[in-house]
């Protein structure tokens, strides 16, 4: 199939022509970063606003690139939630509009099962069932153990903030400009990370739980700190990068003991983080499990993984384009 895939969930207004879950034919985005960071964080109306203007150019965008036509697309893929309201509703009603008037399935994903399959576009590598995903975002983190594409099980999950949310806000306190995760992960290149020795979360065993609000607090405090004056931003960002990626792999591990799975999956944005990708890899090496990382663009949102999710999930998302809504809470 040749799907149209649309997502506008946060800020990011994005769409992308995929055919066969798996051969992207294009992939746009158009970044709104500028718009946001003078503010240091996402502003929903400033966000929808952003996707009213950009939708339709970056529809045709899609199109042009990948030299097909909406008379040639087999159907329209669009993230019906979770996200922001005001910023899902506008890709939701293109979504709706252009099946309506096109006459042609509507499949509305959960932006999540994007990033579950984010990791096999534009490769030969067939998902390799029952895998295991590290899903790690803004909004989420957590542990999916993946059946089949129908059937996907959330086995872990944070009690407090997202992994990239606790990126975004320490580096805030860091005078990073936004977003905070790739600059954090910059000023952590040249980093010692052993310099500080903030907290790991560790519940007790066989319990799979994340949690990042101590370690984010423990930044706080420690930034704010005499100490902080004798330890560079360098060194604080390293040890901050290093006490995630070690909770997040420790979590991996222990879902590698309590069961066999035929490949662990990284995804979502923080997917992005090199330092996290090569743990993982690691991860994989060292208990004989093959490991997947997305390609960087279809780490952070894209298109591309809703219009693949939609296909890989057969007729389970297909809606009827008069009576779809978007909803920001979508269960997973
Ligand atoms: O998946 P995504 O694009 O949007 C959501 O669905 O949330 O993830 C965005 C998150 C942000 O918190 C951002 O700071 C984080 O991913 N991120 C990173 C990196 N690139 C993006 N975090 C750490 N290192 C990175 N290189
Ligand atoms: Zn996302």
């Amino acid at each position: 199939m040749l799907l149209l895939g649309i997502e506008t969930s946060c800020d990011d207004t994005a769409t992308a022509v995929v055919r066969d879950a798996r051969d992207v034919l294009s992939n746009v985005s158009t970044n709104q970063d500028e718009f946001h960071a003078k503010y240091g964080g996402i502003v929903p109306e400033i966000a929808s606003r952003r996707h009213v203007s950009l939708l339709s150019a970056a529809i045709d965008d899609a199109l042009v690139r990948a030299h097909t036509s909406l008379d040639a697309i087999d159907g329209i893929a669009v993230t019906a939630g979770p996200g922001l309201i005001g910023s899902l509703v506008v890709g939701v009603a293109t979504a709706k509009a252009l099946a309506f008037a096109l006459g042609k399935p509507l499949y509305a994903v959960n932006h999540l099962h994007g990033h579950v399959f984010a990791a096999f576009l534009d490769t030969a590598v067939e998902p390799p069932y029952p895998f295991l995903t590290l899903l790690v975002s803004g909004g989420h983190s957590q542990l999916v153990a993946v059946e089949s594409a129908t059937e996907m099980l959330v086995i872990a999950k944070t009690r407090d903030d997202a992994a990239g949310e606790a990126f975004d806000k320490t580096a805030r306190l860091l005078g990073l400009s936004f977003p905070g995760g790739p600059a954090l992960e910059a000023l952590a290149r040249d980093g010692d990370l052993a310099a500080v020795e903030f907290p790991r979360y560790r519940p007790e065993a066989g319990t799979l739980d994340l949690s990042f609000s101590g370690l984010k607090t423990s930044a706080r405090y420690f930034l704010a700190s005499d100490a902080a004056r004798d330890v560079s931003p360098a060194d604080v960002a390293a040890s901050f990068q290093a006490a995630i990626v070690d909770q997040l792999i420790d979590r991996v591990e222990r879902a590698l003991d309590m069961r066999r799975y035929h490949a662990i999956v990284l995804s979502g944005g923080v997917a992005a983080n090199m330092t996290l990708a090569a743990a993982f890899r690691r991860a994989g090496a060292e208990n004989g499990v093959p490991a997947f990382v997305p390609e960087r663009r279809f780490c952070t949102d894209n298109a591309a993984m809703i219009a693949a999710a939609a296909e890989r999930r057969g007729n389970l998302d297909l809606r009827d384009p008069l009576t779809l809504t978007a909803d920001p809470n979508l269960p997973f």
